[in-house]
């Protein structure tokens, strides 16, 4: 019989009915339905209030990165990620950069910017006037809602009016710059734009469609720089200065094609997003912003952008910089009611979300400049092999006291291969000679 997913009412079972449905519907064993289960210390009744139709949690490995020293202070960094190599990297990079004093980092205030898309106007320029004589009383208006936001040093702070012609006709879209402070500012914004839109449309003499947050927050930078002495990447095979080169070479690939920026934004993301989802923020918005901030930094021409930077200090050693729009909180959402990610800010020791910025950034550039002397020097495979051949020996059933063994053949005839991590598997337990 064909199966049917329209299960009326799934929302108000509980979690162990909701359990039995879909264990049924996958087929699952009980082991694999316990997969789901609430580990200690976290709250089913938390969980359900923070998404719907919930039926457990999905764990992913946390760990911590070291050597991090940003503007001065140490740091440990939790990592919720389930790519091998990536902490170990970025706290390899930390390790080089310290040896320069670590990484110096700095925020634009933390400015989010909301959209009040306006159409069917039909004097836009004159409308746009007409919106930005009202600044003042918008601006009221705006902050009304949030006066906790604005008791707090926040609140809506500009309204700029752009016009921008588009196959349904010619658009007004208004933007309400709001400072959010400590807060990732999406509920902030999204209401005052909300409350906004009667009196704009009005104004404009037109309709409101979209009311909504930008994630491309070119208003809420963090930036941060490091020196990574050449010294200290010397190889077996080639010099400091000649690893410095390679890794110029391999940046400016990304500067220049667009296939490679979009792997080398990625190495970034690795890092800054498995802090992001650590901390319980928005990680989708991280990215989002981001990769259309690379986009947006070939506004004037060109190709999308590496988020970072490299060039050579007087004395040789290599510079790299990072800049990206970073709209985290700590106020408010996932960052406030879950307790790891509770647990991992306290662990960060980070006073408030411009901090939390420095930090992202920072691990952000570390992870950047790991990748790409690990792919201009050995190659990246060589990191991951380790991690990765114990992946493969454990999915190819090998029990933990096999694992060693099973994993020193693997990387011995580097075949890191599911195929052939079982037929050293069967031999190993036929007590065949290694
Ligand atoms: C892999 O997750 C990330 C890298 O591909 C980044 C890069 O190529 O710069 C190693």
């Amino acid at each position: 019989m064909e199966r049917n997913s329209a299960i009326s009412g799934f929302y108000r079972l509980t979690v162990d009915e909701r359990r039995r449905i879909v264990q049924q519907w996958g087929d699952l064993t009980d082991a694999e339905a316990r997969s789901f289960d609430f580990p200690p210390g976290i709250d089913p009744a938390l969980v359900q209030r923070m998404i719907e139709n919930v039926i457990g949690v999905f764990p992913l490995p946390l760990g911590v990165a070291t050597h991090f020293r940003i503007n001065g202070k140490d740091y440990l960094v939790p990592m919720a990620i389930e790519e091998p190599s990536v902490v170990a990297a970025a706290s390899n990079s930390a390790k080089v950069a310290r040896a320069k004093g670590g990484f110096t980092a700095q925020t634009t205030p933390p400015v989010m910017i909301g959209q009040i898309q306006v159409l069917d106007v039909v004097d836009p320029a004159a409308a746009r006037l007409r919106i930005l004589a009202e600044r003042d009383s918008l601006l009221a208006h705006a902050n009304a809602k949030d006066p906790m936001l604005v008791k707090f040093g926040g609140g809506a702070r500009e309204i700029e009016v752009r016009i921008i012609p588009s196959p349904r006709g010619t658009m007004l879209v208004v933007h309400l710059l709001v400072d959010a402070r400590d807060a990732g500012g999406m509920n902030a914004v999204n209401t005052m734009c909300e409350a906004l839109a009667p009196e704009v449309a009005k104004l404009a003499g037109g309709r409101v469609v979209l009311r909504i947050i930008s994630n491309l927050a070119v208003l809420r930078l963090a930036r941060a720089s490091a020196t990574f002495p050449a010294e200290a990447l010397a190889t077996e095979n080639a010099t400091g200065p000649e690893v410095v080169e390679s890794i110029l070479d391999a940046y400016t690939l990304a500067a220049v094609d667009p296939f490679r920026c979009a792997t080398h934004n990625k190495g970034i993301m690795n890092g800054i997003s498995a802090v992001v989802v650590a901390t319980g923020n928005d990680f989708r918005a991280i990215e989002s912003g981001a990769h259309t901030y690379a986009a947006f930094l070939a506004k004037d021409g060109g190709i999308v952008k590496p988020l970072t930077t490299y060039e050579k200090d007087r004395d040789g050693n290599l510079v790299g910089t990072i800049e990206l729009p970073v709209a985290v909180g700590l106020i408010g959402g996932a960052t406030a009611v879950h307790p790891t990610a509770k647990a991992n800010v306290k662990l960060l020791g980070v006073k408030g979300a411009q901090e939390l910025a420095h930090v992202l950034v920072a691990v952000g550039l570390a992870q950047n400049f790991g990748a790409l002397r690990a792919l201009a020097t050995e190659g990246i495979q060589r990191g991951h092999m380790g991690l990765h051949a114990r992946n493969i020996a454990a999915t190819a059933g090998a029990k933990p006291e096999e694992i060693d063994a099973v994993v020193a053949r693997l990387i011995a005839e580097h075949a890191i291969r599911i195929d052939r991590a079982k037929e050293i598997l069967e031999e190993l337990r036929r007590g065949a000679p290694a």
